[in-house]
């Protein structure tokens, strides 16, 4: 039987009943995707599956997001092309040096963000599976976007309702001061405009479309609109929005990229081995239009 005890009082539910590992039923799907309605985090617990099962489990929910991984080059990664590397290793399985521009990179996660909301068609759900996880640090950190737009005074609702946002990993990274990119890597990182405030399709509940990859508001100077962006981040990720994830192995935990906001917190990367691999979904579409820049 399928059961979801919450985590907190807006956001994150624990799943039990499924195995992640086997073909899902499509009423198994179904509870899935009720539940992160609901919850927009699920958490399910003891899921011990290879690369394969998660690309199975993945499938379930939709098309894959392409270029929801980092920059690098294909020879350079360690896992299938489909998967995020959430890892501190390379692709012998050392851990990154103190000044490898892929570590570099990463640490861009430790800013609240959503996931690939700086492509033109964002993603919906993150599935990440912790196949190594620490014991110190290291938390993953989710913000409900919807109780973070729900909680604001009727003005800024007013103020932010048409409001385009333009995302890239350009900003995100200049924020930790990260701006060495090779040619073909900045091809890839054009700005995206994106609609501040989404309607989930199925519940119709508003959230609050905010990333560390937004870099200005279409139409305001950018130091105020990243004094505004930077407000709004700090409300939306007040401690009542949030649940902290604690790891343990074999965890497999689910967030809605439209409804949240994510982070990592800082753990010992140097020292110890944290080997979490991510599958993405993509989105319905864009949120706006675009513009040729
Ligand atoms: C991600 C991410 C956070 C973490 O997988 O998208 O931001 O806990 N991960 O490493
Ligand atoms: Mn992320």
């Amino acid at each position: 039987m399928i059961e979801i005890q919450p985590l907190t009082r807006h956001i994150g539910g624990r799943l039990t009943g499924i195995d992640a590992r086997r073909l899902l039923t499509p009423e198994e799907v179904k509870a899935v995707d009720a539940g992160m309605e609901e919850y927009a985090v699920l958490v399910l617990p003891d899921q011990n599956i290879t690369d394969e099962q998660q690309l199975a489990f993945t499938a379930n929910f939709g098309p894959f997001q392409d270029g929801a991984n980092s920059t690098e080059r294909r020879q350079e990664l360690r896992l299938d092309p489909a998967f995020a590397d959430v890892s501190n290793l390379d692709k012998t399985g050392q851990k990154l040096a103190r000044d490898d521009r892929r570590r570099m990179a990463s640490l861009g996660n430790r800013l609240w963000h959503s996931d690939a909301s700086f492509r033109v068609v964002p993603a919906n759900y993150s599935i990440l599976s912790g196949r190594v996880v620490v014991t110190k640090g290291g938390n993953t950190e989710f913000a409900d976007m919807r109780a973070a737009y729900d909680a604001l005074d009727p003005a800024t609702k007013a103020e932010v309702e048409n409001m385009i946002c333009e995302h890239s990993l350009i900003f995100s990274r200049a924020q930790l001061g990260f701006e060495a990119y090779r040619p073909d890597e900045l091809a890839g990182m054009k700005p995206v405009r994106h609609r501040l405030v989404r309607t989930h399709p199925t519940t119709g509940r508003k959230s609050l479309f905010l990333s560390a990859h937004i870099g200005t508001i279409v139409g305001w100077p950018q130091p105020e609109a990243l004094a505004f962006i930077r407000d709004l981040t700090e409300h939306a990720t007040q401690e009542q929005f949030v649940y902290s994830h604690r790891w343990t192995q074999h965890d497999l935990v689910i967030w809605d990229n439209r409804t949240t906001m994510h982070r990592v917190r800082r753990y010992d990367d140097l020292g110890t081995v944290r080997d979490l691999r991510r599958t993405t979904t993509r989105g319905d579409g864009p949120t706006t239009e675009q513009v040729a820049l």
